[in-house]
């Protein structure tokens, strides 16, 4: 179905049509070409520290980073439960099994207690995780500080999954460079677009080698086809990488827009009791990826199920959060520790259109149709 109002559409406003001709020009549409070096160089210098893999997926970049990680059959890797499945099923692609964790209220990131608890019962169990995976959902950085610590005390590598979180930041920091390894994802609906992508980022040489190596077949470089390694086709292509550089140049301008499109919906809402909008701490910065809100039914009198067929019938697109992986069938035998906050969140959640492009009109329009539509259940 096309929507009026999409959830999250990429723009063009930039040099992508010239960069993508320049890539086309020069034949290089295939995964060598100048593009693919300028976008990880930009990446690079904007993450500071860290350097980054172009790849192509945020999958493929879970799942190299796993390898990296030394993730092997039969290890046990603790993973955020609230998420999309791409943050876990890698841990499945390598035969090991992942121990979902719950979230905790404030950034409905994963709660650091209970993944202390989770690190120790598995200890207790002779299973000390091999990695820790968390995420930034819709932009929204994790309590990093906490996380960290207990990376540090259990040395238990992070694995940060930033695929939705590219620009976002916690204590002036980029989300992705905190981890051991990093991911952040390009595809077509993220912050930023590459048409499809991924980048792996670490800060140290040896892992950033190694990926490069793995991601092209870990093809040695000799002047015949020689391999040490299994590898993977896992590189970015040209094609993609002109993108994902035109769009690296308005990255900041897109942050922006996102962030007052977050800043509008609040203002707008403001006097709709019982709606309640994931927030950012003192710590943390959010690009506001897709602006989220959980609505209390007792208040509202209508639910999330409801909010969305009303701006449906409109012509408006949105998403509910995501269903806690440990509640999906294939994952019905996997461990998981916590509580019902996860499960509460995708329950009551809905994620609202926020488009780059999305006109204060548009945002009017959408709040228009949540009151008219919705009050002969909340009156
Ligand atoms: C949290 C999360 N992790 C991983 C991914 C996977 O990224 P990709 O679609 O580029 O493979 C996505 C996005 O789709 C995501 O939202």
């Amino acid at each position: 179905m096309d929507f009026k109002i999409p959830l999250s559409f990429p723009v063009f406003n930039g040099n992508e049509n010239a960069y993508l001709q320049r890539a086309i020009s020069s034949r290089h549409i295939a995964t060598s070409g100048e593009f693919i070096t300028e976008f990880e160089r930009r990446l690079s210098t904007r993450l500071k520290s860290h350097e980054a893999v172009a790849l192509n997926s945020g999958t493929s970049s879970l799942h190299l980073a796993m390898v990296l990680l030394g993730i092997r059959p039969g290890d046990e890797v603790i993973c955020q439960s609230f998420t999309f499945c791409a943050s876990a099923n890698p841990v499945v692609y390598l035969g090991a099994t992942p121990i979902f964790v719950d979230s905790e209220k404030e950034s409905w990131n994963i709660c650091p207690e209970i993944l202390e608890d989770t690190i120790l019962s598995r200890i207790s169990k002779g299973k000390k995780p091999k990695a820790i995976v968390i995420v930034h959902l819709f932009g929204m950085p994790a309590k990093l500080k906490e996380i960290m610590e207990i990376s540090d005390k259990y040395n238990i590598p992070v694995l940060e999954d930033a695929a939705e979180a590219f620009g976002s930041q916690y204590l002036g920091k980029s989300c992705g460079t905190f981890g051991k390894i990093g991911v952040i994802s390009f595809n077509g609906n993220k912050i930023m677009s590459a048409g499809g992508g991924g980048a792996l980022i670490a800060n140290d040489t040896a892992s950033v080698q190694h990926a490069r190596l793995l991601s092209t077949q870990a093809r040695e470089d000799l002047p015949f086809y020689h391999h040490l390694e299994i590898g993977y086709n896992y590189k970015m292509n040209n094609l993609s990488a002109a993108v994902g550089v035109a769009q690296l140049e308005q990255l900041d301008t897109f942050i922006q827009a996102r962030r007052h499109i977050n800043q509008r919906y609040r203002i707008l809402l403001e006097d709709f009791p019982g709606i309640n909008f994931q927030t950012e701490s003192p710590d943390s910065q959010s690009n506001y990826w897709l602006t989220s809100i959980v609505i209390d039914k007792q208040i509202t009198g209508f639910s999330n199920i409801e909010l969305k067929s009303a701006l449906t019938k409109n012509g408006i697109e949105s998403r509910f959060l995501w269903k806690p992986l440990h509640t999906q069938p294939v994952f019905n035998m996997t461990p998981y520790y916590g509580g019902s906050m996860a499960e509460r969140l995708f329950e009551n959640g809905l994620c609202l259109p926020s488009s780059v492009n999305l006109t204060l009109q548009d945002q009017e329009f959408i709040v228009e149709v949540m009151r008219k539509e919705l009050s002969k259940t909340f009156k």
